[in-house]
């Protein structure tokens, strides 16, 4: 941990109330960054902010779903008004929708609401965090996809298909943006112990730790580290690509 890289900058984190998006919220912190936890879960986003100015980390909520367009738009408007500057942005909310569920017995809406939240979430949240940064002539924008999307876990159709395209999104818009000094980059974890997979199938979560060859869940310190670096000035030539979290499953 590098106490001071982040000196100065200010990053929006969604999905912060929870799990991965809190520990790279808390991450960032640590090294100097404010950070704008963004989640829906009111409560939970109160305590998140609560527990990171304990620790000295200058934190701010703020309540939003990032499937709707005004919203998030809103959101970003109050930052850069608020604080001047965007760098950072981490779209770590998304869902996980029904598993060990074959696609004939799969509900539509269930479907249609993890591309909502999953897939649009991650283009509004590109789309409007770009703006400012674009503006300044620097950012770093991060989207967390899965390995599902990479492989394909089977019995999650609504979640496999929202984190591929998370990954296409990935890879058109950093090279739509490659030559203004914003980069954007994924990462594809494998499965890390949060309050996520509380939700999942015992049977899926069993098939998905047996895939990985370190035979066990990634933890959300490993995430964070890893998305500190791309996050940070020093990465600057990395862009437009969905770096592996997956302690082995993909090599590729
Ligand atoms: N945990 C894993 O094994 C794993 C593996 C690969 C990828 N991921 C991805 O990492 C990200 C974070 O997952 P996690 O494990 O921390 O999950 P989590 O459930 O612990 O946290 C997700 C957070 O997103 C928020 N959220 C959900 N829908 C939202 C919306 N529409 N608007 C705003 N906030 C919303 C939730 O309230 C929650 O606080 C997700 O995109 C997930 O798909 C997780």
């Amino acid at each position: 941990m590098w106490a001071g890289r982040f000196a100065e900058q200010v990053a929006l984190v969604t999905g912060a109330a929870s799990g991965i998006g809190y520990g790279i919220a808390a991450r960032l912190g640590r090294e100097g960054c404010t950070v704008i936890l963004a989640d829906m879960d009111e409560q939970g986003l109160a305590a998140a902010v609560s527990n990171l100015k304990q620790s000295g980390i200058r934190a701010a909520a703020h309540t939003l779903d990032i499937s709707d367009a005004a919203q998030v738009s809103q959101c970003v408007d109050d930052i850069v008004r608020d604080h001047g500057r965007l760098d950072v942005t981490v779209n770590s909310a998304g869902i996980i929708g029904q598993t060990s569920t074959p696609i004939v017995d799969y509900d539509v809406e269930v479907y249609e609401r993890v591309l909502r939240v999953n897939l649009l979430g991650s283009f509004l949240v590109t789309k409007y965090a770009l703006k400012p940064m674009l503006e300044r002539k620097y950012g770093r924008i991060l989207l967390i996809a899965s390995i599902g999307g990479k492989e394909g876990n089977p019995g999650m159709a609504g979640y496999a298909s929202s984190k591929s395209g998370v990954m296409g999104l990935v890879k058109g818009v950093g090279k739509e943006v490659a030559e203004s000094g914003v980069t954007v980059n994924g990462i594809a974890p494998a499965v890390i112990r949060t309050p996520m997979n509380e939700k999942t199938s015992p049977e899926q979560l069993k098939y998905m730790v047996e895939r990985v060859p370190m035979k066990r869940l990634g933890t959300v310190e490993e995430v964070a580290s890893l998305a500190a670096w791309i996050v940070s000035p020093e990465a600057s030539f990395n862009t437009g690509f969905v770096f592996d979290l997956s302690g082995g499953r993909a090599t590729y």
